[in-house]
């Protein structure tokens, strides 16, 4: 991404979890009541005209695809919460709301973020009167540019714990390399330590409708100076992640089975593109 720039594709994804707080059906599955209030006055008409319409399959479907990735970290972080986590580590935070809902009293949350992004989303917070919880810190790094342990390291990470990751809508703008280090860190952490990410599969594995959807939402990236580079198919990615056990990975049918039977409206995740993973140490 641009150096001196906010990630735009983070205001993105960030629109559209508000949106499915103010548009979708209840019971929602991401439940976010900051989510709206971190974008305040200065986002709202660009919420207005989020595409929320059910005659844009794509669309919803990507907004169903972004709740239910973070209600999966969510829910998979509570779980490594109870087997006796104490830290989690946001990878590309961008405007994340969770360390302000965290309903845990001895999670340390570390907010990991490229620089200009963090900057911005701590102004943003600041307009709303939003204020950072004691024990939330703010590590700024650039994956490319940056060794991701010495920075968490000096915020005052401790690597004697086990520690659970998430990685959401960071995977596709990486370098082969900077990704392979962050799952090699996180590796090497203390057993009971996790990780959650989001990844996309190849475009050549997609279906021909799914190449279409694919190529507009890369050129939009692109548009954004967030040009998406790394892809994986099932197959490539369990072969990263070698050093965890208990991998889950679901794709579409699971993902609805497990977040969207039973809604009232059509929310629910289409096609093969978008995969969540989670893996243990
Ligand atoms: C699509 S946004 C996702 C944000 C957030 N995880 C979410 O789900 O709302 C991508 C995030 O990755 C971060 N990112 C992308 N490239 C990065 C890099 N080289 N170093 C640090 N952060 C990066 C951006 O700043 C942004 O916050």
């Amino acid at each position: 991404m641009e150096e001196a720039r906010p990630s735009k594709t983070a205001l993105r994804v960030a629109l559209r979890r508000a949106a499915h707080q103010l548009y979708d059906a209840k019971p929602l599955v991401l439940d976010d009541p900051i989510a709206v209030l971190i974008l305040g006055d200065t986002y709202a008409e660009e919420l207005r005209r989020t595409p929320t319409r059910p005659d844009r399959p794509f669309s919803v479907a990507l907004r169903a695809f972004l709740v239910a990735r973070s209600r999966y970290a969510e829910d998979n972080l509570a779980q490594a919460v109870a087997q006796g986590v104490t830290q989690y580590v946001l990878l590309g935070t961008g405007l994340d709301t969770f360390a302000h809902r965290n309903p845990f009293p001895h999670l340390r949350v570390f907010e990991v973020d490229h620089p200009a992004t963090q900057q911005w989303k701590r102004e943003l917070l600041e307009t709303g009167g939003l204020f950072a919880p004691e024990n939330l810190t703010y590590v700024p790094v650039d994956f490319e540019r940056q060794r991701l342990p010495e920075q968490l390291d000096s915020a005052g990470f401790d690597p004697h714990v086990p520690t659970f990751f998430a990685c959401l809508g960071v995977v596709p703008y990486l370098t082969l390399e900077a990704f392979r280090s962050t799952i090699d860190f996180i590796a090497e952490q203390r057993p009971g330590s996790g990780v959650v990410l989001d990844y996309g599969q190849p475009r050549s594995a997609l279906p021909f409708l799914e190449k279409l959807a694919h190529d507009s939402l890369a050129a939009r990236v692109q548009l954004a100076g967030e040009p998406f580079q790394l892809f994986f198919t099932p197959t490539e990615i369990a072969a990263e992640l070698t050093a965890f056990r208990n991998r889950e990975d679901l794709g579409s049918a699971e993902i609805n089975a497990r977040y969207f039977t039973g809604r009232t409206d059509n929310l629910k995740v289409l096609g093969s593109a978008g995969r969540l993973l989670s893996a243990w140490l």
